[in-house]
């Protein structure tokens, strides 16, 4: 049996080719400091996720966690304990992987010095945003440079930046539907990460389906051709456009009937499944969310059907009047843009073997235009919304789900929302009506 097990200040990783044990926590990726105190609840919560026989079931071993503010001792003993605890715990089936365990002690020799790949801060990666002057791309290179540094992460799109985002670290031209200059730039900046965020979302697709079929699956073609050959990590959004009407609604699964209606969802249901095909095929590390509706104070969403949910915040703020674009019990899946963004770093950071999944669903909270408004009275009471139905954006809305199922996602790399609805709706309206619009909290 191959096995291995690193250890350094980042952590303990165990490994075993014959058996899985993944065990996920919010802070593996996120790297949050784990203090001594805080570690025994831990190491509890880490074996009673293992205490379940869908883990003893799995075909591989994979044992790993970042401990970063322990030291290099703390973090080998409590490393061992959640690993023999967690043999203890899985029965019969495990003894090769005991015998293993046995054979590691807390013998040094058996550790390496250098971190695993996802826990090093000595080598970060370089990471391209295609499209990222849209509604997300900014706020994520934000977030990515604090973590990565700013010259290691790329804004591209194909409009000029305006000059707050100019200033604040690289941009370059860049349109994906040109290979030739897309693989130079990867090569040129020796990209290591790339986020592909170049899309013509729903409503803006269905009014101009050539371009949509171009961009969202011709562009594709060409990031997925990139990635693959320079051997890149590929982070795909996907969307809740890409369930359809013959999906279970509340919630839609992981896995279901996909039949979208619009060009932008059949095209991200392409983009799901090319990219796990290439994973399958050439081992690309493909990995894609489907996002729910993303809400923002400081950019503007890129025309979606969820957009009502972010122009009903600078209306109420700036006129107190709205005229809804969606029937007052439209039920859609949505998120706060921190939320979003943090899963996406975390997710990029999850460790590949954790990932039982290429293509995950992610959930927060679920609300319809009505119970939007009447959260936002809470703070605005004079607020006023009308509704004029746009055919289009409600027949897209009718076809989506209402929630989605994300425990897949909390099971294998801890996904885990902050902002409810009343967060949510409090966070927007400080930020607006503060003007301070750039204060997010990364
Ligand atoms: N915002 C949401 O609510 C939401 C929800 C689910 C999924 N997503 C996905 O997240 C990603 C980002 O979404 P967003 O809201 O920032 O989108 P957006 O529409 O605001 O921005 C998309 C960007 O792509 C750029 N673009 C268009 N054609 C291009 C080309 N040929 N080459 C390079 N860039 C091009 C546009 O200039 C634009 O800046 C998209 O893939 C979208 O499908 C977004």
């Amino acid at each position: 049996m191959s096995t291995e097990m690193q250890l350094n200040t980042y952590g303990l990783y165990f490994e075993s080719l014959n058996r899985m044990f993944v065990f996920s926590l919010p802070s593996l990726s996120s790297r949050q400091p784990i203090t001594a105190r805080g570690s025994a609840p831990l190491a509890t919560r880490l074996l009673s996720l293992f205490n379940t026989t869908r883990w003893v079931k799995e075909s591989q071993v994979v044992f790993s966690f970042c401990f970063p503010r322990l030291t290099l001792k703390r973090c080998a003993t409590l490393g061992m304990q959640c690993l023999r605890g967690a043999v203890k715990h899985a029965g019969s089936g495990v003894e090769r992987l005991t015998s293993a365990v046995r054979g590691f002690g807390s013998s040094s020799q058996h550790f390496r010095a250098s971190p695993p790949p996802w826990c090093t801060d000595a080598d970060p990666p370089k990471v391209l945003i295609t499209g990222g002057l849209g509604q997300l791309g900014v706020g994520l290179a934000k977030l990515l440079r604090r973590r990565f540094g700013k010259n290691n992460v790329i804004l591209s799109d194909i409009r000029k930046p305006p000059s707050h985002v100019d200033h604040n670290g690289p941009f370059i031209f860049s349109d994906i539907l040109d290979y030739k200059n897309l693989r130079e730039i990867v090569v040129n900046n020796n990209i290591s990460w790339l986020v592909h965020y170049s899309a013509v979302l729903s409503a803006v697709g269905e009014n101009n389906v050539a371009l949509a079929r171009e961009v969202n699956i011709t562009g594709l073609h060409n990031i997925l051709d990139i990635a693959t050959e320079h051997g890149l990590r590929l982070f795909v959004p996907s969307t809740i456009g890409a369930f359809g009407p013959s999906s279970p609604r509340d919630p839609a699964p992981e896995l279901c009937v996909q039949r979208p209606r619009t060009i932008y969802g059949v095209s991200k249901v392409h983009a799901e499944l090319m990219g796990e095909y290439y994973h399958h095929r050439y081992g690309l590390d493909f990995r894609c969310l489907r996002y729910p509706g993303i809400i923002s104070a400081d950019s503007q969403p890129g025309g979606g059907t969820t957009d009502y949910a972010v122009q009903i915040f600078h209306a109420a703020v700036k006129t107190g009047r709205f005229e809804c674009n969606l029937r007052g019990d439209t039920r859609l899946p949505m998120m706060y843009i921190d939320d979003c963004l943090r899963a996406t770093l975390e997710f990029l950071e999850a460790p590949a073997a954790s990932l039982l999944g290429r293509t995950y669903n992610i959930n927060a909270t679920s609300f319809t235009p009505r119970d939007l408004v009447r959260e936002i009275q809470k703070g605005l009471p004079d607020l006023e919304v009308t509704y004029n139905v746009d055919p289009i954006r409600q027949a897209i809305a009718d076809g989506w789900p209402m929630a989605l199922e994300d425990t897949a996602a909390r099971r294998d790399w801890g996904w885990k929302h902050e902002y409810g609805l009343s967060e949510l709706v409090r966070t927007m309206l400080t930020h607006i009506a503060t003007g301070n619009q750039l204060a997010q909290t990364y």
